[in-house]
């Protein structure tokens, strides 16, 4: 069986990783993929990005399936286009992946179906913008109606930068047509959580929890970026909690969109803050997180081509996925210049002795150069490890990550550090 999947990070490693370990598969290709990708047994790159192309590659190779591993394709509406054309694919039409491509219409999705989110209002005038910051002092939280990588997000520490950050979506236009329309919401309080669960139409089956690490520092200080470590399970998502959130998020979702006409195909992501009992919904993303994935497959134990193909059928509600009981953790090693400006180029050393028992490197931003591999974006590679709690699992990723060097590395030296606190108070997790 041959399997494509589309895009070129973390991500899409950890994906490729885990397909070719199916006894079924023949071979995984990826388009385009990394350097990591293309020495990943069992897997093949190839250099297409545009739909029609892959649309042609899937034909002519006759591959069983495609999995989409970012957001810009399905906006675009690759799913659309793969289904016109007879071709299995797993991931959310267009409509459907306005979920994440608009954030108002994600906004006004929640306010429709009562699932939580912060109150909220849009704008697409600055004048009526800045008017209402003046009217409602308290903490905001402004973002680009659009997709923008991760950029389009402004906590502000004061009223001016409230004020400058409208003055440079709406009128400076700083994001492009992403920013043309802002969103304003009430500032919420908490811990983060990536809830992710897998759709088919009508079924969900709900993916190991997860914690990202946005900021580019320790103690959650500096810059925000695309993620800088991860771990799964996420202890703030209690037995409890989860329950909630099928019934409060994810269900509603699923049943809002077939109400409105578009069933959810594929993985829905909510980024959720939870605080106490209060649980709110920030984002949803169409897509598996990145570097979510990573730790969250390091720990699925069962076929992953099984359970899209159960997807793929409708038959979600009658698989149940094994998870390994440890904790996995992911940690991300940045080039210079991260977020605003990675420089690429560097030329990564200790790469081929890098390695342990349960520990994988995937690559991200990293490309081949001769007989060499460099850094060719932001994020240039997740080393995931497991562990039975989350102290080993954090020391035998830092021990491995550790090993590997280039000109300006950032990492963070903290990741899972909210997962040892609750593992020294004792919490359950799932
Ligand atoms: N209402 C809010 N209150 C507090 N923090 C928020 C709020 N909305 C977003 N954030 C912070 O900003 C980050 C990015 O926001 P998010 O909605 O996830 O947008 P995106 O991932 O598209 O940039 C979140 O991970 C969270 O840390
Ligand atoms: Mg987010």
């Amino acid at each position: 069986m041959k399997i494509l999947v589309v895009g070129s990070g973390g991500r899409e490693h950890a994906l490729a990783w885990k397909l070719a370990q199916s006894p079924r598969m023949s071979r995984i290709y990826v388009a385009p993929g990394n350097a990591g990708t293309a020495a990943e047994p069992g897997c093949t790159n190839v250099a297409l990005s545009s739909i029609d192309e892959l649309l042609a590659f899937a034909r002519s190779e006759r591959v069983a399936f495609t999995v989409v591993g970012p957001e810009a394709p399905l906006a675009e509406g690759i799913v659309d286009a793969f289904r016109a054309a007879d071709q299995r694919i797993f991931g959310p039409s267009r409509a459907c992946a306005r979920l994440e491509s608009s954030k108002e219409f994600a906004k006004a999705f929640m306010q429709r179906h009562g699932i939580p989110t912060a109150a909220y209002a849009s704008f697409d005038a600055a004048a009526s913008a800045h008017d209402y910051l003046e009217r409602n002092p308290g903490p905001i939280v402004i973002k680009a109606d659009g997709l923008a990588a991760g950029k389009g997000v402004v906590v502000p520490a004061t009223p001016e930068e409230a004020h400058a950050a409208v003055e440079a979506m709406l009128v400076t236009g700083t994001l492009g047509a992403a920013g043309k329309r802002v969103v304003i919401e009430q500032f919420l309080a908490g811990e983060e959580a990536s809830f992710i669960a897998m759709v088919d139409g009508r079924n969900v089956l709900a993916l190991a929890t997860s914690q990202d690490h946005k900021r580019l520092h320790d103690g959650d200080r500096g810059p925000n970026t695309g993620g800088m470590g991860a771990y799964s399970p996420a202890p703030v998502v209690t037995p409890r909690m989860h329950a909630r959130v099928m019934r409060e998020v994810i269900d509603p979702v699923v049943a809002g969109m077939s109400a409105e006409g578009s069933p959810y195909t594929g993985f829905l992501y909510a980024g959720l803050m939870i605080e106490g009992e209060r649980l709110n919904v920030l984002e949803f993303n169409c897509r598996l997180g990145d570097p979510e994935t990573q730790p969250i497959l390091f720990r699925l134990k069962s076929d992953l081509v099984g359970l899209i193909e159960a997807a793929l059928n409708g038959g979600l509600d009658k698989v149940e996925p094994q998870w390994d009981r440890r904790v996995a953790l992911a940690v991300v090693l940045a080039a210079a210049g991260y977020p605003e400006s990675p420089r690429k180029g560097d030329p990564i050393e200790g790469l081929a002795e890098a390695g342990a028992e349960d520990v994988h490197v995937f690559h991200a931003g990293t490309a081949a150069a001769g007989d060499r591999i460099v850094t060719s974006g932001g994020r240039v590679l997740a080393v995931t490890a497991l562990g039975d709690n989350i102290r080993i699992a954090q020391r035998r990723a830092y021990a491995v990550a550790d090993q590997i060097r280039f000109e300006g590395v950032q990492m963070r030296r903290d990741i899972g550090h909210r997962a040892s606190g609750a593992l020294r108070r004792g919490s359950a997790a799932r």
